[in-house]
């Protein structure tokens, strides 16, 4: 059983991917929790120079962009992903090949057809069982984040891009309504986990 978690900045993925993990376990289910970009000694390294804020004068075309956050995903599912479902965990992961859609594609204009092909490639073909949508307006999702803390995506997007990308996010929702439960994250943490446990539950 796989589970990602998707959604704008400040949605609070990490939170909710850690209580859900935590909740599965108390319930007997062994389960592992990963993160994208990241989940890997590749995958974090991958992190640190696509979420830097300072690129000098530099910036990363969007298309450099994807291939690196697809390298950091072929890592993670060799390495992470592939044995743990093999193992049978239910692993559950905050973020996945959908960003690379949402944020490359709709929200910096590469083209989702071969978006879609670098995620077949990277993920040999493993799609999730549950994609749980946190989803915020940007605005409040930013306004969520103290200013030291902001990644490179919070510091130099503007809101636009941030808002193609929450829409995004609920395109791809609706045109796969099987796989995605979409979750109203404005509310607190102890409603939105309510949502997010259930979800699960029903797919488990
Ligand atoms: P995240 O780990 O949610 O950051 P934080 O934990 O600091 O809130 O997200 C990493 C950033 O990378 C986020 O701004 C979205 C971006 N991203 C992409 O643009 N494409 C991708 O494929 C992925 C996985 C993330």
């Amino acid at each position: 059983m796989f589970i990602t978690l998707e959604g704008p900045e400040g949605a609070g993925k990490t939170v909710q991917a850690k209580r859900l993990v935590d909740f599965l376990r108390a319930d007997g289910k062994p389960a592992s929790l990963t993160r994208e970009p990241g989940g890997t000694r590749l995958g974090e390294q991958i992190r640190s120079i696509v979420l830097a804020q300072a690129q000098g004068d530099q910036a990363i075309d969007p298309l450099a962009d994807a291939f690196l956050f697809t390298a950091a995903r072929a890592q993670l599912v060799a390495e992470v992903i592939k044995p743990a479902l093999a193992a049978d965990e239910v692993v559950v992961c905050a973020r996945f090949a959908d960003s690379t859609l949402a944020y490359q594609g709709y929200g910096a204009g590469v083209g989702l057809p071969e978006l879609r092909s670098l995620a077949r490639i990277a993920t040999a073909g493993i799609v999730p069982d549950l994609t749980i949508l946190l989803d915020v307006p940007p605005a409040v999702g930013l306004a969520r984040k103290a200013d030291d803390s902001r990644n490179r995506f919070e510091a130099a997007f503007d809101l636009e891009f941030h808002e193609r990308v929450r829409a995004g996010f609920l395109d791809l929702a609706r045109a796969e309504p099987g796989r995605w439960q979409v979750i109203d994250a404005t509310r607190d943490a102890d409603a939105v986990f309510a949502d997010v446990r259930q979800a699960a539950t029903e797919v488990l």
